[in-house]
């Protein structure tokens, strides 16, 4: 069942409505992506994505809130998109995902990228997540200004007018989760680490 969305008063004083993606999320996505600048469209997608096939709608919509999670923003009571964040993990280290996030242009700069991001990261701790991935244009500051909110960023330059970011989201939790399971067992006596 659909989770109902959580309101969130942004520092400008408005109000946006955010809760998890489902698959009638597909036309707001698509409206969204349609009415994108270029360059926010090319800073997300590394390219001038003009539109996404059913194959890509199904997989951005369609997610199973584990390995794959997405969180939308909406205006209240209104059907346009506002913005999005997902994190995949990747199948061969589950503690690690790859984050993207966009907000609409006209919504930029209010702190609803920060409330997607805050968001996206605590469900990404709760799926036993540690470190967030992201490749970014060299040249997009904003991304890396707003990661350094939610935890500490290692950027790497492989070239191509890229950067690697890697971002830290488990605080001081010893990581990957299966040995934060084993120290709390210790912790509780149940399990011998000698
Ligand atoms: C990056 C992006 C998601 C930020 O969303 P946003 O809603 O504008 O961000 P916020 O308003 O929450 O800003 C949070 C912080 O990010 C930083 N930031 C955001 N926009 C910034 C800008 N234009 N210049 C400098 N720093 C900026 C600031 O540190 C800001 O904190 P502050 O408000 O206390 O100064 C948005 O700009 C976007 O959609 N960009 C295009 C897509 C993209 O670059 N995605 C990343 C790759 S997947």
């Amino acid at each position: 069942m659909a989770q109902p969305p959580e309101r969130v008063r942004l520092k400008d004083g408005r109000e946006v409505e955010i809760r998890p993606i489902e698959p009638e999320d597909a036309e707001p996505l698509e409206a969204g992506l349609e009415e994108l600048s270029d360059e926010s469209r090319y800073r997300r997608f590394l390219t001038l994505k003009r539109g996404f096939s059913r194959a890509e709608l199904a997989y951005l919509t369609t997610v199973d809130h584990h390995d794959h999670e997405a969180l939308v923003a909406y205006g209240p009571g209104t059907d346009r998109g506002l913005g999005v964040a997902r994190f995949v993990k990747d199948p061969q280290a589950p503690e690690r995902a790859e984050l993207a996030i966009v907000v609409a242009d006209d919504w930029q700069g209010r702190g609803l990228g920060l409330a997607l991001l805050n968001r996206l990261a605590d469900r990404a701790v709760e799926e036993g997540v540690c470190t967030l991935t992201a490749t970014v244009l060299e040249s997009n500051r904003d991304i890396v200004a707003l990661l350094r909110k939610v935890g500490p960023v290692d950027v790497s330059h492989p070239g191509g007018g890229v950067a690697d970011l890697r971002i830290d989201i488990a605080e001081d939790e010893p990581c990957p989760p299966v040995m934060r399971e084993a120290l709390r067992a210790a912790a509780r006596g149940e399990l011998s680490l000698a």
